[in-house]
């Protein structure tokens, strides 16, 4: 075992190019450009300066443990350099994900998505960083249900001694703003009631039983919830530490064989598939999306993040990617209905109470 270090990835949309797929290289040139000064002032161990759609992503290693304010204002202050940036660039919904004027200490409830983790990095310390865009917090419920407790995924669930035990699930209420912890595999149905609801329960944590070795960790921050109106999707990060008594890689890996559904897609109020791509395919299009998915894999190495591998660079996800095809076909066509369009309580944005105010003197009441 070698000493304690922390992974901490904070990411933002601080301007679209063009519109909501991508960001311009000028401003990833600035956040690179920051972290580089951060590493060689010492701050940081290492950095990985990367994106998804219009997020930018600061994947950072560090001593200075979870929620360190010197770190959370080093991301707060690069995102406002970088917002100057797209400013400048006239980049679309320049400064989108900071919710507010000053830096207080944390980045969290402020806009940007965060997960971080402190781990004593063992002899091998592999790790997969995973950026999603036009999703929200919960789509990783259904990955990490499936890595974590389900043994028809995660082969090692059954076979490897050191995971037999299970692994607790940190869950938050969103609403509500309150935790609760189950244990699987013992408590998978009472898990599976509220993780089924990925709009408000979303998993936080996940640590090993027999040990309390943390195993993965996600953002949960959902900008409408803060903000109170609709300013963007959340476009969560997760962070999955794999091998020796976790998950193997490609046990991590193995739920994204399927684009499962998630909501976001266009204008944050629609359903579609979560879609695997490859870190050159990150730019969501069409009806802005589908929903993308990028993972980076990482050895760490006394806090050096050795990397990044391309994880979804593999043709053996070339066939969930054409069933995210199939998938966004078939959801398309249903237009504004249901299924595809969120349920009203759910979509970011929403016409309705206008439309009501405009014609409720029309709706006749008492019918039966
Ligand atoms: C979804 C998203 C986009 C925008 C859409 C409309 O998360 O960011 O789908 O919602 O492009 O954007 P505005 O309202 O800025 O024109
Ligand atoms: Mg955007
Ligand atoms: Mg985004």
């Amino acid at each position: 075992m070698g000493e304690k270090i922390t992974l901490s990835v904070i990411k933002a949309d601080v301007g679209g190019y063009v519109g909501h797929s991508d960001v311009h290289p000028a401003l990833l040139h600035k956040a690179e450009e920051r972290l580089k000064e951060a590493k060689a002032n010492g701050l940081l161990i290492d950095f990985c300066r990367s994106k998804v759609g219009d997020d930018i992503a600061l994947i950072m290693t560090h001593k200075h443990g979870v929620d360190s304010v010197d770190i959370h204002r080093f991301a707060w202050e690069t995102f406002e350099k970088v917002t100057e940036v797209a400013k400048e660039y006239g980049q679309y919904a320049a400064g989108q994900d900071l919710l507010s004027d000053a830096f207080s200490g944390n980045v969290k409830g402020m806009g940007p998505g965060v997960a971080e983790m402190e781990i004593e990095e063992r002899v091998s310390e592999p790790v997969l960083v995973f950026l999603a865009d036009k999703t929200e917090p919960g789509a990783w419920n259904y990955a990490l249900y499936k890595i974590f407790a389900d043994p028809f995924n995660t082969a090692g669930l059954v076979i490897d001694p050191s995971m037999h035990g299970g692994f607790d699930f940190e869950v938050h209420d969103l609403f509500e703003k309150r935790k609760i912890i189950f244990s699987c595999p013992d408590e998978i149905y009472d898990l599976l009631v509220f993780i089924g609801a990925p709009s408000r329960f979303v998993i936080k944590h996940i640590f090993r039983r027999s040990d309390n070795e943390i195993g993965a960790v996600t953002s949960t921050q959902r900008l409408s919830l803060i903000a109170g109106k609709y300013v963007g999707k959340d476009d969560p990060v997760m962070v999955v530490r794999a091998q020796s008594g976790l998950p193997a890689v490609g046990e991590v890996l193995e739920p994204f064989s399927f684009p499962y559904t998630v909501a976001g897609w266009m204008r944050g109020s629609h359903h579609g598939p979560l879609m695997p791509v490859s870190l050159k395919e990150d730019t969501p299009s069409r009806f802005d999306g589908p929903p993308r998915v990028v993972c980076h894999g990482f050895q760490l190495k006394d806090g050096r993040l050795i990397g990044p591998r391309d994880m979804f660079r593999d043709p053996s996800f070339d066939k969930s990617r054409q069933m995210a095809l199939e998938a966004a076909d078939y959801m398309r066509r249903h237009g504004p209905f249901e299924p595809h369009r969120l349920p009203l309580e759910d979509m970011e944005y929403t016409t309705m109470p206008a439309i009501m105010e405009k014609v409720k003197s029309r709706f006749k009441v008492g019918v039966d």
